[in-house]
């Protein structure tokens, strides 16, 4: 099968063993990634957009598992691959930037030694050299004077400088894909819009492909070509930005957008109705069927598959022919 595309997840399942019983987290989700394309995974908590972008990368901590599936890279099934072969993808081809800066940045050292050190040991640059590159990396995304900043630990910087920095490590290996884990979500509206502004401009100009995940759908509106609406381990709908927001197919994305009255304001996802399901024992049938205004008989009996519907719009609901969904426009 011919795949353009530089990531194709196909029906991954990461599952966590816990006491209480199995966590089924990811439970058969698929999406692509094409070159150069910003593709918003969008849902609730707890809908497995963090253990989805981990299992990409094969960072699921236990008691998770990813129990099946494939996740093609450029034609190659990172589950086939050994550790070793993996440690050389993390960084080169795919990398992560999490919410929360402080967190992913280690305390007790300088932040110019976090970046570098990454360099040196996977390049086997020497320290001269990875200095450099360090400088040129911060210069890049944005952190003023970095031949002196380099020398300076993470509590010097302020939240939004901290995630600059976390930026820079990430593509320090000039990755292919960048994962961008609510990568604003702990910083103020201002700093928030100007760390997006980097991430756009990174992608302009550097040509990765990247992954958003997000609350927020201003956030997916601005950045994103296509959105992917996570729901309980499951994908619901997929649909370019313009169509999802416009002509959204799945219930649960008419609730998210219900949120969102403007496609140009930031806002958090509004809360709907109803609690999140139990990923243990998940509802019968449609997952969303216990919140869904629209459930009918079928809905708690058979699970609806994902269905292509048009050229890029995908959905997963019995009765999206006939029901007229209002979009958040
Ligand atoms: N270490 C773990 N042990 C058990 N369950 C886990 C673990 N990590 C995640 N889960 C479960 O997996 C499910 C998906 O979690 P995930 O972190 O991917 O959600 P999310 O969509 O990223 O939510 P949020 O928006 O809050 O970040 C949740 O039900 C969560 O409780
Ligand atoms: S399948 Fe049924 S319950 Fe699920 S979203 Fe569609 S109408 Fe609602
Ligand atoms: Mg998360």
């Amino acid at each position: 099968m011919e795949d353009h595309h530089i990531l194709n997840v196909h029906e991954l399942k990461t599952y966590f063993y816990t006491e209480n019983g199995i966590v089924k987290a990811v439970d058969g989700i698929s999406f692509q990634l094409g070159e150069r394309e910003i593709v918003g995974l969008v849902g609730e908590s707890g809908s497995g957009k963090t253990v989805t972008a981990l299992s990409v990368l094969r960072l699921v901590p236990r008691p998770g598992r990813i129990v099946s599936g494939k996740v093609y890279l450029e034609g190659e099934d990172l589950l086939a691959k050994s550790e070793k072969e993996m440690a050389r993808v993390r960084g080169r081809k795919v990398a992560i930037v999490f919410q929360d800066p402080s967190s992913s940045l280690d305390p007790l050292f300088t932040v110019g030694d976090q970046v570098q050190e990454i360099i040196m040991y996977h390049e086997g640059m020497p320290k001269k050299e990875a200095v450099e590159r360090t400088t040129e990396l911060f210069q890049r995304v944005g952190i003023p004077e970095p031949e002196k900043r380099i020398h300076m630990y993470p509590h010097e910087f302020s939240g939004g400088m901290r995630q600059r920095i976390c930026i820079a490590r990430a593509l320090a290996l000039s990755p292919k894909i960048l994962f961008a884990d609510e990568p604003t979500t702990n910083l103020d509206v201002t700093i928030q819009a100007q760390v997006l502004d980097l991430m756009r401009g990174l992608h302009n100009n550097l040509g990765m492909s990247m992954v958003i995940i997000t609350h927020d759908m201003g956030i997916v509106a601005d950045m994103a070509q296509r959105i992917v609406v996570l729901y309980a381990g499951n994908v619901c709908e997929a649909a370019n930005t313009h169509d999802l927001f416009y002509s959204p197919k799945h219930p649960y994305t008419e609730a998210l957008l219900e949120a969102v009255p403007r496609l140009d304001r930031h806002k958090k996802l509004g809360v709907i109705k109803g609690n999140i399901p139990n990923l243990i024992e998940p509802p019968s049938g449609c997952r969303f069927h216990p919140r869904c205004p629209y459930a009918k008989e079928i809905c708690s009996q058979k699970v609806p598959e994902l269905e292509k519907i048009d050229g890029n719009h995908y959905v997963a609901c019995h009765r999206w022919r006939e029901l007229a969904l209002v979009g958040g426009a």
